[in-house]
């Protein structure tokens, strides 16, 4: 990149997947190899990314609760991350990578818990105005794959527990987004060697001329 960071604009890239698809081994790799680059890289993650969308994310994780207070709570914790991280660092010029953002609330929310899409279309816009990922790497991946290896999870989570049944519906949905909106989404082929899978991300940046 030839322009200064002050004037460059940032880039936001999302990862997502079902649980078990591999997406953060690839994220850490794209992150170690933009930091060689001269911008500013930011690492961060959903639910999270702010102390107080962190504590959310504990109790989105492991408190039992209906679809609809899930949905506000995943809404409240990206309100703060959006205000206080996300848009702070593009007008920056920075490349914010953040594992997972709202295409999973359509896919973990919508899909897998069958909760009301129109509602979540509106808390998106509520939430985030007219802002999306610049990018979204779709780690995709049959559930009975996932699930192998996922299976050495110590303490599953209230999602790592869900059935196959439930990563069916969370696939669909993650398919309907992409479905919506092609032009945004890199679909990654996550059953193969991660070799192979690295080959592919780098393709999709190189196919924009990011790298
Ligand atoms: P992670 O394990 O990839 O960090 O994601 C945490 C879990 O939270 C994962 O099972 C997916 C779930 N999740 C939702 O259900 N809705 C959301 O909006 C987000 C961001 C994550």
């Amino acid at each position: 990149m030839s322009q200064p960071s002050n004037t460059a604009p940032g880039r936001f890239i999302t990862f997502e997947g079902i649980d078990g698809a591999g997406k953060t081994s690839h994220l850490d790799a794209m992150e170690a190899q933009l930091r060689q680059g001269a911008r500013e890289v930011l690492r961060t993650r959903e639910p999270g990314g702010t102390p107080l969308a962190e504590k959310l994310r504990q109790c989105i994780l492991h408190d039992p609760m209906d679809a609809l207070t899930e949905s506000l709570l995943v809404f409240a914790a990206r309100r703060d991350h959006v205000v206080q991280v996300i848009e702070p660092a593009l007008a920056r010029g920075a490349w914010v990578l953040s594992d997972r953002f709202t295409d999973a609330t359509f896919a973990y929310q919508g899909g897998g818990r069958g909760f009301d899409l129109g509602v979540l279309e509106t808390l998106e816009t509520w939430v985030q105005g007219q802002r999306q990922p610049d990018l979204t790497f779709l780690f995709d991946l049959p559930p009975e794959v996932a699930a192998v290896r996922l299976s050495s999870a110590r303490h599953p989570d209230r999602f790592e527990a869900q059935d196959t049944a439930f990563f069916e519906r969370v696939r669909a949905g993650y398919q309907a987004r992409r479905q919506a909106q092609p032009q945004r989404f890199a679909m990654i082929d996550a059953s193969c060697t991660p070799a192979e899978v690295a080959r592919q991300v780098n393709a999709a940046l190189h196919l924009r001329g990011w790298l």
